[in-house]
């Protein structure tokens, strides 16, 4: 039998200052949905936690619309059709959904679809082979465009993102170099990952030893970070190196690392170096390279050719915490919460 109460997260306050803090998320206990004809009800199994949530917690202009006060925040999750008002997608189904961060939810069936049965856990499809996946094979695929033989540098490169685009350039014969927060994280990128080096931007000689670990320069810099990382990627790019400009952690986080931006020296750089530096949102390459992720990315899994790591959370009230860990660089891998039962 359904229970009769669900529970969400809902944004309590925007932060203040830079950072994100627990006080600006509020747990609430809300009524069971209930699913009309044509609709289904959902019990969220896994919930995905990503960095651009900050973003919609902020009252700014951006590519997407904030987080109301009082609103469920946002997010993607893997559920199961517990209640169904439509033949075609029967209890027991797997499904992808934007529901925000719900224990359960009612959606029209029309609008979802059943994952595939294809013996890959459905969580991946918030991971590797979901948003953060698609993500890294795009901005490499349609800005990257790595080479053999040439050098790639990407940052938060244990993370979901950060790890795919590395691999995906060893399989094309590049040479990676992967900057990451701490021994634990470096040693699994080049062990796990084969990256060729990994260099943890924490240390004090950052600058000196990324640019030992490149020594022909930089032709392709996937930009996870901004910062300090930045500042010290734009003087080893080379002529026509490209920069996929995907995220900004060091911002996310609030920190900002003490750096300003260096505008100027930045647009000489791209200037005289005919650098290619393209910012996008992975939802619009969606239509020109999905079918390919999924063909290309889901085979390397399958064959073992590209690893992954998950950092699972137990239980919706713990949501606020990981996902502020995360932000800070305590996660350890793609961070997922586990909501409802194990699929
Ligand atoms: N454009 C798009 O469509 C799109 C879509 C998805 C993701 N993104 C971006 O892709 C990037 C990676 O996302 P993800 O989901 O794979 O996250 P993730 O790597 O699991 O988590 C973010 C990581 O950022 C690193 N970090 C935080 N503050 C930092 C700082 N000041 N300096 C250096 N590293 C810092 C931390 O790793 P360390 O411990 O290694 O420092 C943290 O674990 C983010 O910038 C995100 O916004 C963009």
């Amino acid at each position: 039998m359904t229970a009769s109460i669900a529970q969400q997260i809902v944004l309590a306050a925007r932060p203040t200052g830079g950072r994100a803090q627990l006080t600006d998320f509020r747990l609430e206990d809300v009524p069971m949905p209930v699913p009309q004809e044509g609709q289904v009800l959902l019990r969220v199994d896994y919930l995905s936690l990503d960095p651009y949530m900050r973003g919609r917690m902020n009252d700014a202009r951006s590519y997407a619309k904030p987080v109301q006060i009082g609103e469920p925040m946002t997010g993607e999750s893997v559920a199961t059709v517990i209640e169904s008002k439509d033949a075609a997608l029967p209890a027991g189904a797997h499904v992808l959904v934007t529901a925000g961060w719900v224990s359960h939810a009612v959606a029209d069936a029309k609008n979802l679809a059943a994952l595939p049965a294809d013996g890959i856990p459905a969580r991946a499809y918030l991971g590797v082979l979901g948003m953060p996946g698609f993500t890294a094979y795009s901005g490499m695929a349609a800005i990257g465009k790595p080479k053999s033989g040439e050098t790639v540098v990407v940052g938060a490169a244990s993370g979901p993102v950060g790890s795919l685009v590395g691999q995906l350039a060893k399989l094309v014969g590049a040479r990676v170099v992967g900057i990451a927060g701490g021994a634990k994280k470096c040693a699994y990128v080049v062990q796990q990952l084969g990256f060729d080096a990994a260099i943890d931007h924490r240390a004090p000689d950052f600058a000196d030893q990324l640019a030992n670990a490149c020594p022909s320069g930089i032709d392709v810099y996937f930009e996870n970070i901004g910062g300090a990382v930045w500042k010290a990627v734009l003087p080893l790019l080379n002529q026509y190196g490209r920069v996929p400009v995907c995220g900004l952690m060091a911002q996310t986080s609030g920190k900002n690392d003490g750096v300003d931006d260096g505008l100027a020296t930045t647009m000489r750089a791209i200037l005289t170096r005919s650098l290619t530096v393209r910012g996008y949102i992975n939802y619009e390459f969606l239509a020109e390279y999905r079918q390919a992720f999924l063909k290309d990315v889901g085979g390397y899994l399958r064959d073992g050719k590209i690893k992954h790591q998950e950092d699972v959370t137990d239980g919706l009230a713990n949501a606020p915490q990981a996902f502020l860990d995360m932000i800070d660089g305590r996660n350890f891998g793609k961070v997922l919460v586990r909501v409802g039962d194990e699929e």
